[in-house]
């Protein structure tokens, strides 16, 4: 470690991104000091990607800690959108917890100030750059009203531009009561041993698929496609096993957006790898589609026999024919 602080003053800037993403990953104040000390170099989008990464699942703790320090004249955390940012993370990241803390975060800042405005953005998912459009988010469902809200619009109402933000910010948001809010979509819950293959299906995603799809699932420009809100993933579980036991060749579109990519086949993957892997991904991520059985793979594996093209996005739209049927001409292949 106190090598790594020494290089702190090494004006190149691939040698501070590499820094900010081994400094982030400390737990502790002296790494986020470190991180503020390079930030006060000059921040730059690269610096808070590197940042986010290194951080991820606390955000908001290293925020909380972030805005203890003064703000100061120009304040850099403002300036480098490393406060929008980090706001913005935790709000897509959706766990109710998490956004009604971030919530309290914003409603102790000064009402209408750099920094709260900032959080109000990350949170309201405006762009950092001004020429993208803004992602409408999905609803969130918490588990109350929060009490933070609600001051926040006492406190804002005098501000015009803040409103705004806040209307979107509670669009945005559910809880028990809400006017006008739908119920929340009633999910069975999964039974122990599905349970089980949800624990084990996460270990698979994240030391396999998690490489190309991304650990949070949102995939990556020119590597592979989402799997967050995939109609792949949530849809008929013929085509997502398809996909993993033979590959998939593009184009295929996913939420309205066409990728023109190549997945190769995983093979080595059992029946219940593959079944725990799906059980996983179709109920993380607010997804909640039906857990899938090692039999219900072994099924679809069997008709397919004998396959060894990847599929293409059309193929595997044609649904799948019941395996007697289907030997015979798969075998021929
Ligand atoms: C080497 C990188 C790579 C790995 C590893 C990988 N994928 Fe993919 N995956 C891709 C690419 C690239 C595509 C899109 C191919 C195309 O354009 O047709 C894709 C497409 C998909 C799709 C359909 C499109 C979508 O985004 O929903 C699913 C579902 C999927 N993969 C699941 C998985 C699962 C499950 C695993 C792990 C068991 C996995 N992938 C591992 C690269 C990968």
């Amino acid at each position: 470690m106190p090598e790594l602080y020494k290089m702190l003053n090494d004006s190149s800037a691939e040698v501070r991104v590499q820094l900010a993403l081994q400094l982030s990953a400390q737990p502790g104040a002296d790494a986020m000091k470190a991180v503020l000390t390079l930030l006060k170099k000059g921040g730059s989008p690269l610096l808070n990607d590197a940042i986010t990464s290194g951080l991820r699942g606390r955000e908001l703790e290293f925020l909380q800690a972030l805005l203890a320090e003064p703000a100061g004249k120009t304040d850099t955390l403002v300036t480098s959108g490393l406060v929008q940012v980090l706001a913005n993370c935790i709000t897509t990241e959706r766990k109710a917890a998490r956004v009604s803390g971030l919530l309290e975060v914003v409603a102790a800042q000064a009402p209408n100030s750099p920094r709260q405005l900032a959080l109000l953005n990350g949170m309201a998912g405006t762009p950092l750059d001004k020429k993208a459009k803004a992602q409408p988010r999905k609803l969130l469902y918490l588990e109350a009203q929060p009490a933070a809200l609600t001051a926040l619009s006492t406190k804002l109402a005098g501000n015009k531009a803040a409103k705004t933000l806040l209307t979107t910010v509670d669009k945005a948001l559910a809880w028990p009561g809400k006017p006008g809010v739908p119920p929340p979509p009633v999910v069975k819950p999964l039974t122990a041993d599905q349970q089980a293959q949800f624990e084990k299906g996460k270990l698979i995603y994240a030391g396999l698929c998690a490489a190309c799809h991304q650990p949070g699932g949102t995939g990556l420009e020119g590597l592979a496609p989402p799997v967050v809100d995939s109609e792949w993933v949530t849809g008929p579980v013929d085509r997502p096993a398809r996909i993993i036991m033979h590959g998939l060749s593009g184009p295929v579109t996913v939420s309205g957006r066409t990728w023109h990519l190549e997945m190769p086949p995983l093979p080595h993957l059992t029946d219940d790898d593959i079944a725990n892997v799906l059980t996983y991904m179709r109920r993380e991520w607010d997804h909640t589609a039906s857990p899938v059985s090692a039999k219900e793979i072994n099924a679809i594996r069997t008709a397919n026999a004998g396959r060894t093209k990847a599929w293409t996005a059309d193929d595997l739209k044609t649904p799948l024919k019941p395996a007697a049927k289907e030997a015979p001409k798969a075998a021929s292949r």
